[in-house]
C-alpha cells in the first residue's frame, strides 16, 4: 500500500484503482467495477441505479440493505421495501407468488430484488445457487432488476466450491466488499455492465464516495481479494470448531451450523448477550451482542487456530457460570 501508484480516481486516472476494478469485474464476470469505501455506500448505489422514487424492490427480511442502512434507500433514493420473511436468510420461489405490484397507479412498482450471499443475519449461510437462479429468472421474467449484496461472495465461494461469476451470473450488478473476512482495511466495489458503472460513478460522486489519490487503499484491496480470498477456508474451518464448543454448551445453543465464518448462538439463559460478551471480552475474545438473546462470533485471518481452540475455552468457561 506504502508503495502504491496513485493517479486521481474521480478523473479515472489512478492505476492502482483502475487494475483493482478490472481485476474484480474479470472475476465476478462483468464488464466493469467501480471502487467505493463501503458496501453500503455499493448496495445504495445499486438501489439508485435500478429503481426511482415511487419504486419499491423486493428482499429478504433480516437483510443488509433493509436493517442496517438506516433505510438509505427511502431517505436518499425515495424508493421504498417490501420484505420476505426467509429461513435464515434464504427465500424460495414459492415466497414470490403476488410480490410484484400490478400496474395500477395506487401502488408503488415494484423494480428490482436483492439478495444476500452470504447472508449475515442468517448466520452466515449460503443461498442455493438453483434457489438464486431460479429467483433471478422469475425476477427478469417479471421485468425486476437484480441486485447481488455479496458482502461476504468469497466466503460463498470458499464454502460452496462455485466460481464468483456463477453465483454472479443471473445478476445485473453485484456489490463485494474487500474488507471483512478479505481483510482489507478498506473498501467495497460494485460490478455490472460498463453503462451502468458509468452511471454507478455519478452515483458515487453525488454521495460524496468520489475518493481522489485512493491508490494507496486500492492496493490493499487488490492484495486482499488476489491473497486472501483463497485462504478463508480456513476460517470457515475455525467457525465449525467454535460450534462445536458452543454445542458443548447446554446453556448454549447454535441457531444454525456455520456454512462459512459467521457463528450465532443464543443463549438460554436469563443472562443477556451483551453481559456474556463482556464476559467472553475478559479472555480476548470479541463477541456482538445480537439481538436480544443471540450473539454473534465471526472467524476471520488475524485469528488463527490455537486463538480460535482458546476462543473455544473462553465460551466453555463463561457458559459454565450462566
Ligand atoms: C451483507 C452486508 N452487506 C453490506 C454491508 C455493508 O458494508 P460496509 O460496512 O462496508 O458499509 C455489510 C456490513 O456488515 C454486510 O454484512
Amino acid at each position: 500500500m506504502a508503495a502504491a501508484e496513485v493517479g486521481d480516481d474521480v478523473l479515472g486516472d489512478d492505476p492502482s484503482v483502475v487494475a483493482l476494478q478490472e481485476y474484480t469485474a474479470d472475476l465476478l464476470g462483468k464488464e466493469a467495477a467501480v471502487f467505493v469505501p463501503s458496501g453500503s455506500m455499493a448496495n445504495q448505489i445499486a438501489v439508485r441505479l435500478h429503481c426511482q422514487p415511487g419504486d419499491e424492490f423486493l428482499c429478504e427480511a433480516g437483510c443488509h440493505i433493509y436493517n442496517y442502512e438506516q433505510g438509505g434507500y427511502a431517505q436518499l433514493s425515495g424508493v421504498a421495501a417490501k420484505t420476505i420473511e426467509g429461513t435464515h436468510g434464504r427465500i424460495s420461489i414459492e415466497q414470490l407468488a403476488h410480490k410484484v405490484n400490478p400496474d395500477n397507479e395506487h401502488l408503488l412498482r415494484t423494480a428490482m430484488i436483492t439478495l444476500e450471499n452470504t447472508h449475515n443475519r442468517g448466520g452466515g449461510t449460503v443461498q442455493p445457487l438453483e434457489c438464486v437462479k431460479a429467483i433471478c429468472t422469475w425476477a427478469k421474467e417479471n421485468g425486476l432488476a437484480r441486485h447481488l449484496d455479496g458482502a461476504r461472495l468469497f466466503n460463498a465461494v470458499a464454502a460452496s466450491g462455485i466460481e464468483a461469476s456463477e453465483w454472479s451470473s443471473a445478476f445485473d450488478t453485484v456489490c463485494i466488499c474487500y474488507s471483512k473476512g478479505l481483510g482489507a482495511p478498506v473498501g467495497s466495489a460494485i460490478a455490472g455492465t460498463r453503462e451502468m458503472m458509468k452511471r454507478a460513478r455519478r452515483i458515487r460522486k453525488l454521495l460524496g464516495g468520489g475518493m481522489r489519490q485512493v491508490g494507496i487503499i486500492a492496493a490493499g484491496a487488490l492484495y486482499a481479494i488476489k491473497e486472501n480470498r483463497l485462504r478463508l477456508t480456513e476460517d470457515h474451518a475455525n467457525a465449525s470448531l467454535l460450534a462445536s464448543a458452543i454445542d458443548r454448551c447446554s446453556q448454549l445453543s447454535l441457531v444454525v451450523a456455520p456454512e462459512s465464518n459467521i457463528v450465532i448462538f443464543e443463549i438460554n439463559a436469563e443472562f443477556s448477550p451483551a453481559a456474556f460478551c463482556e464476559q467472553l471480552a475478559e479472555f480476548g475474545v470479541y463477541g456482538l451482542p445480537f439481538g436480544p438473546k443471540c450473539v454473534r462470533l465471526v472467524t476471520h485471518r488475524d485469528v488463527d487456530r490455537s486463538q480460535t481452540e482458546a476462543a473455544c475455552e473462553a465460551i466453555e468457561r463463561v457458559a459454565e457460570k450462566l
